[in-house]
Parts: C-alpha cells; sequence; structure tokens
C-alpha cells in the first residue's frame, strides 16, 4: 500500500501534535475492523476498503479467500493440505503457495486463507488475531464491497459475503455485508495509480463505507455492541462513478430485505440443449412481510428504481417463525406433542 504525501504529512502532524500520554490512550481507543469477502483477497474493491478505512483510523485486519468464492453462502470450508493446489483469484497466490498467508512485504494486516467466506472471518478471528494482534478485541466485521448486488432474503442465502456475515454475527460480533453494482471481477494490481480517482466505482463504494462505519461506531457508546446482539446489517449500493457518472455520492435508504422485486434461483430445462438453464425465481412468498416494518420499502425495489440510492436492510439471524405461524404448524402436528 502506498501512502500519499498529504497522508504521511497529515500523520506526522497529529502525531507531533499529542503528547504521548494521549498517543497511548488513542491507541487502545483504536477501533478494530475485520475485513473480507467472497471474491478473494486481491479484488479491486476490498482492498478499496482496506486502504480507505485504515486512513480513517480504524485498525484493519483484512482476512479473505484466497480464490473466488462468490455464491458459496455461509459454506465452511478449510484446507485440507498445507499448500494451495491450483493458483488463487488472479493468480496473486499460486500453485504450491502455503495455504495461507499474508503480504510478502511482511504486512501482517492482510491475510488471506483457501477457504470460504465464512471461514476466512474464522481464521482471521481465531488464529491471525491472538497471533499477530495480541487478541485485540474486533468491534466490527466488514464484508465487501461484494462485486455485483445481493438483493432480498432470495439472495441471502446464496451470497458469500452475506454468509460470512450471518457468521459474525452468530458469534456475537457486529457484521455487516456491504455490495456494489460494479460487477467487474477487478483485480487491485489492475487499478495501482488509480487510488485517487474520484470516479472509479471501487473508491466511491470505499468512501461510502468509511461513512456508514464511522456514524455506527459515532452513535455507539463504548461499552455496548454496536448492533443489538442477533442482528446484522446488509447494504447495496447502486452504479455510481464511471458506471453511472450521475451518481457519484448515493443517499442512504432504510429499507427491508424483502417485498416487491424479491427474487432468487430458479431453472427451466431447454428441450434445444437437453440440459437446464438458470431463471429468475420471482415468487410470491418472497415478497410477504411477516417480520419488522412492514412499511419499508424493499431494497431489491430501491434498487431496481436506479435512483442514486443505497440500501440498507436489518436481518436477524432468530430463523425461527413467528409465535403465530409457529403455533398454526404446531396445531397441523398436534398428536406427535
Ligand atoms: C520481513 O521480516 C523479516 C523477519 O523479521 C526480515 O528479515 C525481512 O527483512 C523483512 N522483509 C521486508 C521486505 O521488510
Ligand atoms: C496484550 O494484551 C494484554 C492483555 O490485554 C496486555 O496486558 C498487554 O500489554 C498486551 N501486549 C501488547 C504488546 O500490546
Ligand atoms: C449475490 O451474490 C452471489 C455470490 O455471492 C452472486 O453469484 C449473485 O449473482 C449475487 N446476486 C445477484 C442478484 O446479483
Ligand atoms: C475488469 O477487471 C479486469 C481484471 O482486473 C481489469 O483488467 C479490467 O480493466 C476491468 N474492467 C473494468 C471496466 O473495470
Ligand atoms: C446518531 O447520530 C446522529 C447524527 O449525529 C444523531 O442525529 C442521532 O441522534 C444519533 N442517534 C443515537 C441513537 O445516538
Ligand atoms: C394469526 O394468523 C392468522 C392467519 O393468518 C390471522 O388470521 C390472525 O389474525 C393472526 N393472529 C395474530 C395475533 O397475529
Amino acid at each position: 500500500m502506498k501512502l500519499s504525501i498529504p497522508i504521511i504529512l497529515s500523520i506526522l502532524s497529529i502525531v507531533n501534535a499529542i503528547p504521548l500520554t494521549n498517543r497511548d490512550t488513542n491507541d487502545k481507543e483504536k477501533k478494530t475492523i475485520l475485513l473480507s469477502n467472497d471474491d478473494g483477497w486481491a479484488a479491486l474493491n476490498i482492498r478499496a476498503a482496506y486502504r480507505e478505512l485504515t486512513n480513517a483510523g480504524y485498525q484493519v485486519i483484512l482476512s479473505a479467500p484466497a480464490s473466488q468464492r462468490s455464491g458459496w453462502s455461509g459454506r465452511f470450508v478449510i484446507p485440507n493440505s498445507k499448500t494451495l493446489s491450483e493458483d488463487g483469484e488472479f493468480s496473486y497466490v499460486k500453485k504450491g503457495d502455503p495455504s495461507w498467508g499474508h503480504e510478502s512485504d511482511n504486512n501482517t494486516n492482510i491475510w488471506y486463507f483457501d477457504g470460504t467466506p465464512a471461514s476466512s472471518v474464522a481464521f482471521g478471528l481465531n488464529y491471525v488475531i491472538p497471533k499477530y494482534f495480541n487478541d485485540t478485541k474486533v468491534d466490527l466485521v466488514v464484508n465487501g464491497p461484494n462485486e455485483g448486488t445481493n438483493l432480498s432474503n432470495g439472495m441471502y442465502t446464496v451470497s458469500g459475503t452475506i454468509g460470512a456475515t450471518y457468521n459474525s454475527v452468530y458469534r456475537g460480533i457486529p457484521s455487516v455485508a456491504f455490495s456494489g453494482s460494479n460487477g467487474n471481477n477487478s483485480f487491485f494490481g489492475d487499478f495501482v495509480g488509480q487510488e485517487n480517482d474520484d470516479k472509479l466505482a471501487a473508491n466511491i463504494l470505499a468512501n461510502k463505507v468509511v461513512e456508514f462505519v464511522n456514524t455506527l461506531f459515532k452513535n455507539s457508546s463504548s461499552s455496548e455492541s454496536l448492533l443489538p446482539i442477533t442482528t446484522g446489517i446488509n447494504v447495496n449500493f447502486p452504479n455510481v462513478g464511471y458506471d453511472d457518472e450521475s451518481c457519484t455520492d448515493p443517499k442512504w435508504v432504510f429499507t427491508r430485505l424483502s417485498g416487491s422485486d424479491s427474487s432468487t434461483s430458479n431453472l427451466k430445462y431447454d428441450e434445444d440443449s437437453g440440459l437446464f438453464k438458470s431463471a429468475n425465481g420471482d415468487f410470491d412468498a418472497l415478497t410477504k412481510c411477516v417480520f419488522g416494518d412492514c412499511n419499508l420499502k424493499s431494497e431489491a425495489s430501491v434498487l431496481a428504481n436506479n435512483n442514486c440510492e443505497s440500501t440498507v436492510s436489518v436481518f436477524s439471524i432468530d430463523y425461527d417463525a413467528s409465535q403465530n405461524q409457529s403455533s398454526q404448524v404446531k396445531s397441523s402436528l398436534s398428536g406427535l406433542f
């Protein structure tokens, strides 16, 4: 990572301005963020988020899959060998390299793991942080920004980015999934020197991640968790910058996961090829509101509006049905209990 001259100067001036005792306190108060994704540790979006969160003063530890793991949901895969059996994403790590490791320039803040998004988060929490960061407490797990949106209850279980997020919430750690509309599978190494390009989607989204995270921390007292236990947040960004020049600073909209335009995977048989094709699953059940504020717009409908808006939906990992639903089902099974 390159530090630009103004950043170096501003760090120096802060250091000079603060007496030693305060500096120590500041270090202790530095919030720690574990950063992961499903597009791999060398993806452009996650590296931009790492850079901007670090510049914003957070201690950021990046721990993400060595390979592209989109659509791997919450699966928990761990390496069965000490070395990689194939190249990682963009061949940034290669067949035969260790199955886990960090940036070669002794940067122990940036790690890869030959696993899934969920297990890469666990690798960061259970191995990297105890071994390299004195078992420091992680205040927030940030995942993404994903390359491509991850919208609605229909994609909740499928997305690896969201899978890493709900696995963090299972552990009682506040977590947010971010997904961008910039779906190109970009290697950060192809964009070196464009860190200050304010129309590059990855840079715009990284700044929006910082704005979101700053807001979350600003409103929390140091004693309590950032989010109520069992909850996490799913954020989706619209097209920005070069992908939509009219949108450089999207507005935040508070939304819900289910509702209109929610969809999931489906398939149809293709007589010509004798094979199946994937299709969109627009099912009525995905539009129903049972929990939460039914007056909120669905995240899928807000993104579909293409109105330079980012969605913010709160989910719960208490997957139980409502009491009413549960008692209806129980009565259908009466005789068993
Ligand atoms: C990385 O760390 C090792 C061991 O501390 C040291 O020998 C080596 O010079 C360092 N390399 C770089 C590029 O800083
Ligand atoms: C590591 O953490 C322990 C317990 O919080 C603390 O006493 C110790 O000073 C820390 N060490 C370093 C090097 O930060
Ligand atoms: C959501 O994420 C998965 C992978 O995490 C991706 O394959 C899928 O295309 C995304 N869904 C949508 C609706 O873009
Ligand atoms: C898409 O990603 C590839 C791989 O990093 C990169 O070379 C290319 O420039 C990207 N295209 C766009 C439009 O960003
Ligand atoms: C959160 O911060 C905003 C902006 O500073 C403020 O308006 C709001 O009242 C705060 N909410 C809480 C619960 O602290
Ligand atoms: C429970 O569900 C039934 C059937 O959908 C509905 O008629 C009833 O109003 C619900 N009761 C409560 C307390 O929500």
